[in-house]
């Protein structure tokens, strides 16, 4: 019986190679469910070529046009945010892949969590607003969170050299992004285009943008502290400009693992739908000797504030990492619409932050309240102006 798959964002950067590494993959693997959030032109194409039972469309205003596309063929379509929690609960899956981007997947990974599926998880923000949660209800409920963040995956892939007892720390590696070397005056200027140039990854807006402010490794210390259980104490940065080994696991005797590959999506993601098993897929292969040199910094504090600012959420906890959170989503969104400015990104972060009144061990509730308030703030303040 093939692995039925449900692909939460298939029309984006992530979605997009989870479909190429299925293809490889053959008869196995099916797809079940596919969503979108607006792009329903690329939606229906993937309806078109892999026949899913099931499809969410995020945003309602799209739904209609979604069934004109592919009115003759035989899918349900599913409406709005529920529509894409729907699908993720659906009897029929056996995977879930996250790859929405932001926190809107949540209600989604959360569903998937409390249904006990397997879980292959690259949508980062849900485990940074809700990492405790969404741990704890897979766990009780007989379910499994597989990273599929190229640098969790590789910590995963390590991690297996010994038992958690083992594990002395996590060393996260960084590309450094396309301001690696900067001071906080170098990126004072900074313009969308030179945000939006990854010298290394070829990915969504959001995450790009993420990884000129350091903010997505901000995220993936959180979202590390979470998935391994680890204090943040015990989780380092080291900037690694090459992209090539995607993490490093120090264990007490002092040995370190660390996991190697081309920056290529493919691997984590088929290693998160076929794990226990490795099978052969359509990944890059490594070629050291063409590489020939791999370099190391330590991260700049400095000039990405992110990076210090996720140690200080991670230690706060409670409300905190929902606010670091969502006041990114929202300062990035603005930021790609000609809003603000690159350093404003990070101004606002801290002025959401400071202004928040944290809730220890949130509920649920408590955590999409600080969301909304944080959208909100950022939200004002963008067009009022910081010191407003
Ligand atoms: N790209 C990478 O290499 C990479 C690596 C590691 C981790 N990740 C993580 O994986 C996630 C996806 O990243 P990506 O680069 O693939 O992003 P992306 O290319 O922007 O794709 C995002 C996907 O989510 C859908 N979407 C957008 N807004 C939504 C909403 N409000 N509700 C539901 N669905 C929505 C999009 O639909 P439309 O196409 O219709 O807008 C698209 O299918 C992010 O959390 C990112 O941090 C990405």
């Amino acid at each position: 019986m093939a692995k039925q798959i449900a692909i939460l964002g298939s029309t984006g950067s992530i979605g997009r190679n989870a479909l190429r590494v299925i293809d490889a993959l053959g008869s196995g693997y099916a797809i079940i469910a596919l969503s979108a959030h607006s792009n329903v032109e690329l939606l229906a194409e993937q309806v078109r070529r892999y026949k899913p039972k099931f499809v969410a469309v995020t945003n309602p205003d799209y739904v209609a046009q979604l069934g004109e596309l592919v009115g003759e063929l035989d899918v349900e379509i599913l409406a709005g945010p529920d529509g894409l929690t729907e699908i993720a609960k659906l009897e029929e899956v056996d995977i879930v892949l996250a790859a929405v981007v932001g926190a809107a997947g949540l209600p989604a990974v959360l569903a998937a969590a409390k249904c006990g599926k397997q879980l292959a998880v690259a949508n980062k923000e849900p485990l940074v607003v809700a990492g405790e949660l969404l741990v704890s209800e897979a766990k009780k409920n007989g379910g499994t969170i597989l990273p599929v963040d190229s640098e969790h995956s590789a910590i995963f892939q390590a991690m297996q050299s010994g038992t958690r007892e083992e594990v002395n720390k996590i060393i996260l590696t960084a590309s450094g992004g396309p301001f690696r070397g900067a001071t906080v005056e170098d990126i004072r200027g900074v313009t969308l285009e030179q945000a939006l140039a990854h010298p290394v990854w070829n990915m969504g807006p959001k995450i790009t943008v993420d990884s000129a402010t350091m903010m997505n490794k901000a995220f993936e210390i959180i979202e590390a502290r979470w998935l391994f259980d680890m204090p943040v104490d015990k989780i380092e940065v080291l900037i690694h400009p090459e992209s090539i080994i995607h993490s490093l696991v120090e264990f007490v005797d002092g040995s370190v693992i660390a996991q190697l590959g081309e920056p290529d999506m493919c691997l984590p993601i088929q290693y998160a739908l076929t794990y226990p098993q490795r099978v052969a897929g359509i990944s890059k292969r490594l070629r050291l000797g063409q590489i020939g040199t791999l370099t190391f910094e330590k991260p700049d504090f400095e000039t990405f504030r992110a990076l210090p600012l996720a140690y200080e959420v991670a230690r706060t906890g409670g409300t905190a990492a929902a606010v670091f959170n969502a006041a990114n989503e929202m300062a990035v969104e603005e930021f790609l619409a000609g809003g603000i400015k690159f350093v404003t990104i990070l101004e606002l972060i801290e002025h959401c932050l400071n202004k928040h009144d944290v809730k220890a061990s949130a509920s649920l509730e408590e955590l999409l309240e600080a969301d909304a308030w944080a959208r909100e703030e950022v939200r004002i303040k963008s067009h009022k102006g910081i010191s407003a």
